[in-house]
């Protein structure tokens, strides 16, 4: 059948989203799929009215015109045409990083201290949590909007960058240690990757354009290897998602614990992406990774 391979839109990580899914459309052809590229929300409309296609390849990352929050996904199901990925539920919840908390602490999965904030309380918060914090807008990805903050003078700024982005704030205690993340393909945790950035952290420009970031695959060994695997796949099925995802962790390097951060139901596909390079480790090709995510397509 055909595929409709959702991109680009017009989120924060419209640039991303066009990189992944040049990639995925490349390997979907190569595999003989007759993959064809749609950009945003509202030529994915069309198309469903038109019915141009039998499925929906979704590699729209993020929210605000973005494929990752949950609208999309209702709006495939209105249509019933099968998708990849996480379903409403699933996506909107995984969106939102508060939210998400919130149920893995109910379920006593760990994640770090967090308040929400706004420019009136941050203060406050952060002489709650302790400094070094990190302060993020709720909904986004790619560290887009993400300041490290390491005194008072610093939050001021920290919170008007991030509501640059979303009006939703989140501060969240800063986990000091290795930066980890366990790719999800279907019912399986792949390899963890360590992430060493050159600089101090792995932010936009280190995720996508710097060169010299180191990735370490596995990125621990033995029983902390099959720990993190294990707490990064119950902590994508308790945010109620499916398919394929990848989920963000810290490690503290003073007690070697694990504090999950975050789930992206529609992680990146780009040639600096951290879910191929976990997949390779596994000895998945980038072409049969596509393919397996293809075949996690929900009827
Ligand atoms: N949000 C980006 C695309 C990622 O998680 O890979
Ligand atoms: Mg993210």
């Amino acid at each position: 059948g055909r595929v409709a391979v959702l991109l680009g839109g017009t989120s924060s990580e419209r640039e991303v989203s066009l990189d992944s899914g040049r990639n995925v459309i490349e390997a979907l052809r190569a595999r003989g799929v007759n993959a064809i590229a749609v950009d945003g929300i509202p030529a994915l409309t069309l198309a469903l009215v038109e019915k141009r296609f039998d499925r929906v390849f979704n590699i729209l990352h993020g929210h605000n015109g973005g494929g990752e929050d949950g609208i999309v996904q209702g709006l495939m199901e209105a249509f019933g045409v099968p998708y990849t990925g996480s379903d409403v539920l699933g996506s909107a919840l995984g969106m939102d990083k508060i939210r998400t908390k919130q149920v893995w602490l109910s379920l006593g999965l760990p994640t770090p201290q967090y308040r929400k904030v706004t420019a009136e309380t941050v203060h406050a918060h952060a002489a709650e949590l302790g400094l070094p914090v990190v302060v993020k807008p709720a909904n986004e990805g790619s560290s887009v909007g993400i300041s490290r903050v390491t005194d008072d003078a610093g939050l001021d700024d920290a919170v008007a960058l991030a509501a640059r982005y979303d009006g939703q704030l989140l501060m969240e205690q800063m986990v000091v240690g290795d930066e980890l993340t366990v790719g999800i393909l279907g019912d399986q945790a792949l390899p963890s990757i360590r992430i060493v950035p050159k600089g101090q952290w792995y932010d936009y420009n280190a995720k996508y354009l710097a060169d010299d970031t180191q990735y370490l695959c596995p990125g621990l060994d033995g029983d902390d290897e099959l720990e993190i695997r294990r707490i990064a796949l119950e902590a994508f099925r308790a945010a109620g998602c499916r398919g394929w995802g990848r989920v963000d962790v810290m490690r503290d390097r003073a007690t070697g614990r694990f504090y999950l951060l975050e789930v992206n139901t529609a992680p990146g596909m780009t040639s600096h992406s951290l879910v191929p390079k976990a997949a390779g480790q596994a000895g998945i090709g980038f072409e049969e990774l596509v393919w397996r995510v293809l075949e996690q397509t929900v009827e």
